[in-house]
């Protein structure tokens, strides 16, 4: 068994380290803030607690996280790519991550800025400095079961002249990829990129969800997202008062309910079991939106992908009390992440596990008596 270090690392957007430390505060009393740069967060174990074998460090706004080792300083990077497997000893890693903090000035992150040549060059470097023990395999782009529980070596890139080194285990989908982000481009045919947030959305929660299932989408206009539905192969209901795009007004499997969701007739949802929403509003208002469908008796919402805009950071510290919100409509798997293509938002994914509809309740017509 692997001995963990009393120091963990998680990689977060520039500009939202003070509301992950807030979030750990919160969640993990004995975690002590130590050393941090922009989109770069480290927090030591206080009062001699060690990490215990299962320990999960299940934080929104981490999007990758890991026990740390320590740091290099690079001044030959072959020398340094050594030193890092110095650091790893024993540990039987499987796979090699690098990747770079987010240094970019708050508020202006850009998702689909690719990171530099360099980073795929020091994770080569990396790679062909392992000791001859070690069994690498190639990040990978489709996460495999059999390596599930399996550690992976990471090399954070804080600075030119620092990498800081750690691991982590493969767990779920976003383990697989270095820093969390997951590969994907927006296609030609995308009419906004609110596509790339549902479709990393959908690949981060992985819900059963099956060929041709029935979706609505609450704020689906231009309509990204829903293409990002419809190009799974999915039937897309459409509820916002604001104009869809034609290209995806004109696609068979979308309908459009020009309407807010309270002027919606809830028996366009009959058929409805999945639900999304990115309304441009405070979580409270799209989640009384939520609300007002799944806890209606004739509707049965199986598993929900929502956006909840946070447009004060401080909202991050309410994001527990949503959760429990949407906990307490019958959802027993409820998760929240800051996406990669998430700005001042967060995703959350919920799912009933069983699936259970809701008693149909047949009203009997009163019977007249019959005048005798
Ligand atoms: C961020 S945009 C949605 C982007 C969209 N998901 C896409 O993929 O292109 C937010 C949308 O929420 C819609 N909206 C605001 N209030 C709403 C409500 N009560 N019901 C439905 N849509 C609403 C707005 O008209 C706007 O189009």
């Amino acid at each position: 068994m692997t001995t963990l270090p009393p120091f963990i690392f998680a990689t977060c957007q520039s500009g939202v380290e003070n509301v992950l430390k807030r979030e750990a505060a919160r969640q993990y009393p004995f975690l002590r803030p130590a050393f941090s740069r922009r989109g770069f967060v480290t927090f030591k174990f206080a009062d001699a607690t060690q990490p215990l074998e299962g320990f999960r460090f299940e934080a929104v706004f981490a999007r990758a996280w890991g026990f740390t080792l320590g740091r290099v300083e690079v001044g030959d990077q072959a020398e340094a790519a050594r030193q890092v497997w110095k650091l790893i000893g024993e540990i039987p890693v499987r796979m090699v991550h690098v990747w770079p903090r987010d240094s970019a000035p708050p508020g202006r992150s850009d998702p689909d800025t690719p990171w530099p040549d360099e980073v795929e060059q020091i994770r080569s470097l990396i790679s062909a400095a392992a000791p001859e023990s070690v069994n690498l395999v190639a990040p990978d782009t489709t996460p495999r079961r059999g390596l599930r529980g399996q550690w992976v070596l990471d090399c954070i890139i804080v600075d030119p002249d620092e990498w800081w080194v750690g691991i982590h285990r493969l767990e779920g989908p976003e383990t697989f990829y270095p820093g969390g982000r997951f590969p994907l481009c927006l296609p030609e045919h995308a009419v906004s990129r609110a596509y790339l947030k549902m479709e990393e959305a959908l690949r981060w929660s992985q819900f059963p969800v099956p060929p041709n299932a029935r979706w609505a989408e609450l704020g689906s206009a231009p309509g990204g997202a829903s293409q990002a539905l419809l190009d799974r192969g999915y039937e897309v209901l459409g509820v916002d008062p604001a104009e869809m795009h034609p290209a995806v007004l004109k696609h068979p499997k979308f309908t459009h309910l020009r309407r807010r969701t309270t002027q919606a007739p809830r028996r366009a949802f009959r058929k409805i079991r999945w639900l999304a929403a990115d309304i441009n509003a405070a979580p409270n208002y799209t989640l009384d939106a939520v609300e007002s469908l799944v806890t209606y008796p004739q509707i049965n919402i199986r598993g929900m992908i929502l956006t909840l805009k946070l447009p004060e950071w401080t909202l991050a510290d309410r994001i527990p009390e949503y959760l429990e919100r949407i906990r307490s409509w019958g959802y027993n798997v409820v998760r929240a992440r800051h996406l990669w293509y998430n700005k001042q938002e967060i995703c959350v994914a919920a799912l009933m596990r069983p699936f259970k509809r809701k008693p149909v309740v047949v009203r009997q017509k009163a019977r007249r008596k019959r005048p005798t």
